[in-house]
This record gives structure tokens, sequence and C-alpha cells, in this order.
């Protein structure tokens, strides 16, 4: 019971990776507000009442029925989790919508309510819930963490994803922000690119057939996995880590480099020629055919 005592919330956990995280923090005797809207896949109304429907049957945790790219909602979030639990130890942000279209294609409405959902969702929580996260650090209680859940998308990229991949390459450049801004509280906050079978991998329309071979694996990968290394990096057992972007692919898990200049080449005043940079160039692969191998379970 590595989280007994600890107060956490966690968006979109009413189905998925969100509800599988949900389960194991309270398996591991934190107390979880689970934070959803019930939305389809694009974020369409579907079942608004979910999160109150799957916390009614999980001891420890409590609802709330909402966007969380909405202040309110975060707010309600944030003091629900103080008044009925104590405090806020951890934060998941894990709700995120999907709508694809090529560059070529794409709507400004989809783009906005995408990156409004991933990206914005996550600030509005983080900066309802770290003002009461720092306090809470400066009164002597463990330092809190924090954990948003991104995707090789917006490492990799992939067809058509635009709006998805920005959101989460986004949520990634702010998990180094927030690792910064909360370091002196010693407060952490890591970013997870899961892989797990739910609706949105069932969803995937393959383009290739690297990616048909993605999709057929990804199904046989349960989503426990990934809950287990967002409740370890909500633990105390991880107080070292900060900053750092996992991926998570049943029992894999990886740590990513992250972008640092490889080489470094003066400009002179003749033709400029990349030539001497070219052994670091960086392969044009999707993140489906990057990890269509076996997945180990
Ligand atoms: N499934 C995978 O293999 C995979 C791969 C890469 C990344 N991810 C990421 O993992 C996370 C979970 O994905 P999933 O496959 O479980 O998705 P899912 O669609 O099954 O579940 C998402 C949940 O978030 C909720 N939600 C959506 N928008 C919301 C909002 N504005 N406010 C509150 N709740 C909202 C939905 O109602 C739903 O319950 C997402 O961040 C996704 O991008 C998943």
């Amino acid at each position: 019971m590595d989280l007994q005592g600890k107060a956490a919330i966690v968006t979109g956990g009413a189905r998925g990776i969100g509800l599988a995280i949900v389960e194991e923090l309270a398996a591991q005797g934190a107390s979880v507000v689970i934070v959803d809207s019930g939305v389809s896949i694009s974020g369409e109304p579907e079942q608004p009442r979910l999160a109150e429907e799957v916390s009614s049957r999980i001891d420890g945790t409590a609802a709330v029925c909402g966007d969380i790219a909405e202040v309110e909602v975060a707010r309600n979030a944030v003091e629900l989790s103080q008044k009925r639990f104590g405090a806020v130890d951890i934060i998941v942000n894990n709700a995120a919508i999907i709508r694809d279209a090529f560059i070529f294609k794409s709507d400004p409405g989809n783009w906005d309510a995408v990156i409004r959902t991933n990206l914005s969702g996550a600030q509005r929580l983080l900066a309802a819930a770290t003002p009461a996260m720092r306090e809470q650090a400066k009164t002597g209680r463990a330092p809190g963490a924090i954990v948003n859940i991104v995707s090789t998308a917006g490492i990799y990229g992939n067809f058509g994803q635009g709006a998805y991949a920005a959101a989460k390459a986004g949520l990634i450049g702010l998990t180094r922000v927030v690792a910064h801004d909360l370091a002196r509280s010693r407060i952490r906050c890591n970013a997870v690119a899961p892989f797990a079978a739910t609706r949105v991998t069932e969803s995937i329309k393959p383009a290739n057939e690297a990616q048909a071979a993605y999709k057929a694996k990804a199904l046989q990968v349960p989503a426990r996995y990934v809950a287990r290394l967002v409740s370890f990096l909500a633990s105390d057992r991880s107080a070292h880590v900060t900053g750092q972007l996992f991926g998570v692919r049943g029992r894999e898990v990886f740590v990513f480099s992250q972008p640092r200049p490889a080489q470094r080449l003066l400009q002179g005043e003749e033709h400029l020629d990349l030539q001497a940079l070219e052994q670091h160039f960086t392969e044009l692969v999707t993140d489906l055919e990057a990890f269509s191998g076996d997945p180990i379970l």
C-alpha cells in the first residue's frame, strides 16, 4: 500500500486507462477524485453521469462530472479532494479527445477542441491544485506528484494527428516547466506515454501494414501496466524522479531521451551546407510504425 493516506485527482478517470489508474491508486490506499465528462472519443456528450456511476462502484473515490477544461470544474475537483480527503497529493492529467484530420483538411473548431481538452485541461487543473500542493509541502506533508499522460504521437508524429500530437507535445513541454516551477517545493512532474487496449485503440484505422500490426498488438495490452507505472511515479518511492518522459507498453517501461543538440555546425560566409549534421537527422517514422513489434506481457 504505497499510497496510504494520499489524495489524488484523475481526469478522464471513468474509463480506459484513466479508470485503470483510479483502480490502482485506490488499491494502493489513495483516495481518488474522478473527474470525467463522459464524452465520446471525439468529445461529444455521451454519458454525463459516468464519473458518478464509476465512483459508486469503487471504495474511496468521489466524482466530479464535468469538463476539466472549465476553470470551475477544476476548482471543484480540488475543493472536493480537500474537503472529502483532506489534501491534494497526486494529479493525473489523463483526459483527452481525438479529432484527426490531415493538415490540408483541418478545421479550426476541431483543432481548438482538442487543444482545449488535451492541453488546456491540464493547465486548468494544475493552476487550481498547485497552490494547495505548495502549501501542503511547506507544512511538512510529503511533497506531491503530478503525472501527465502524453502520447508517442507527440514525439514521433502520425498521419493526420496534428491537433492531438501538438497538444501532447505541448503537454510534454508543460511537464518540463512544471517540474522546474515546483522543484523548490520538491513536487514532482513526469510524463507517461502509454500503450493499452481501450476504445481508442479499437478505433485506430491503420494507414499501412506496420500500423495494422501495431493495432493488433496494442489490443493485447491491458491498461493495468500503465496504472502500475503511474502509481509508482505518484508514490514517495519515486521522490527523486522529476521532469522525465516515460513510455509503458505491457511489461516494458521506457525512458525517452529528450531533444538536446546532437551536433554543432558553425556557419561561415560561404554557402550553408548541412551535410555535417546529417548523421544526426531523425528518421520520419510514425509512432505506430516505431512500436509495431510484439509487446511483452
Ligand atoms: N489507449 C492508448 O493506447 C493510448 C495511446 C497513447 C496515449 N493515450 C492517452 O491515454 C489517455 C487515456 O486514453 P484512453 O485510450 O483511455 O481514452 P478513452 O477515450 O477510453 O477515455 C478518455 C476519458 O476521458 C474523458 N474525457 C474526455 N474529455 C474530457 C474532458 N474535457 N473533461 C473530463 N473528462 C474528459 C472521457 O469521457 C473518457 O472517460 C489519453 O490522454 C490518451 O491520449 C492512450
